[in-house]
């Protein structure tokens, strides 16, 4: 979909941004361009403080002088603005398509609002469509995929489990230093349920679904941009 409908979406987010505000910065290509757009107005003279979701949105903004912070000094967030890689009508998401969806869960959970700026094809009826990310340690990889795999059978996946990276002949590795299996269901469900059997298991350190996080969307299609709250 069009760089011009992501960064129309992350326009809009940025009309709900004030002065004195403490954001979250999200990681993608859509969370690109709210960084941009916000560099801007950061530029003329808009007074905020900043904790980037990952290493690549922390560098952005430094390009751009962006002040930053992390969740050590700061202990809530007024707002953070971020991607998704689905959503459906409540706002629940998958995210994690860019491999960030730790430090994006973190942060989102320490903010009292969530916005997602989108385009309109990652609104879904149901989630699932979209292979779930699973952020795994490397320690005892085998054994989780295993217990991963029979998690995802109960809950009727449609698909296996791929390591991501494994392809390409490198895994790729989160900025936390961890692996990331993608979870091919087609249509999730049972979403509460699937998220605590998987936090369940000792290897998985955090998954993509963001259930009840987010608070508002903005999603930009070739009509206009839609808000869902
Ligand atoms: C990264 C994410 C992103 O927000 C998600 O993948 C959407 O990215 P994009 O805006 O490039 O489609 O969750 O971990």
């Amino acid at each position: 979909m069009s760089e011009a409908l992501k960064r129309e979406a992350a326009a809009q987010a940025l009309t709900e941004v004030r002065s004195g505000m403490r954001l979250g910065l999200g990681t993608g290509s859509t969370a690109k361009h709210f960084v941009e757009l916000l560099g801007e107005k950061v530029a003329s003279g808009l007074d905020v403080i900043c904790v980037p979701t990952s290493e690549v949105t922390a560098a952005q903004a430094k390009s751009l002088d962006i002040p930053l912070s992390d969740l050590e000094t700061l202990d809530r967030l007024d707002l953070t603005v971020d991607g998704a890689d689905e959503l459906d009508a409540a706002l629940n998401l998958i995210k994690g398509g860019g491999g960030a969806l730790l430090r994006e869960k973190i942060v989102a959970a320490a903010s009292d609002a969530m916005i997602v700026i989108a385009d309109g094809t990652k609104l879904v009826e149901t989630l699932g469509r979209f292979p779930l990310p699973i952020e795994v340690n490397r320690f005892g990889l085998g054994a989780t995929r295993r217990t991963i795999a029979e998690v995802l059978l109960a809950h009727g996946a449609e698909g296996g489990l791929k390591l991501r990276g494994e392809d390409k002949g490198t895994p790729f590795v989160t900025d936390g230093g961890h692996l990331i299996l993608d979870a091919f269901f087609g249509r999730i469900s049972r979403p509460e349920a699937l998220s605590m059997d998987l936090l369940n298991i000792p290897g998985v350190v955090q998954h993509g679904l963001f259930l009840n996080m987010c608070s508002k969307a903005y999603v930009a299609t070739p009509d206009g941009v839609k808000r869902l709250l």
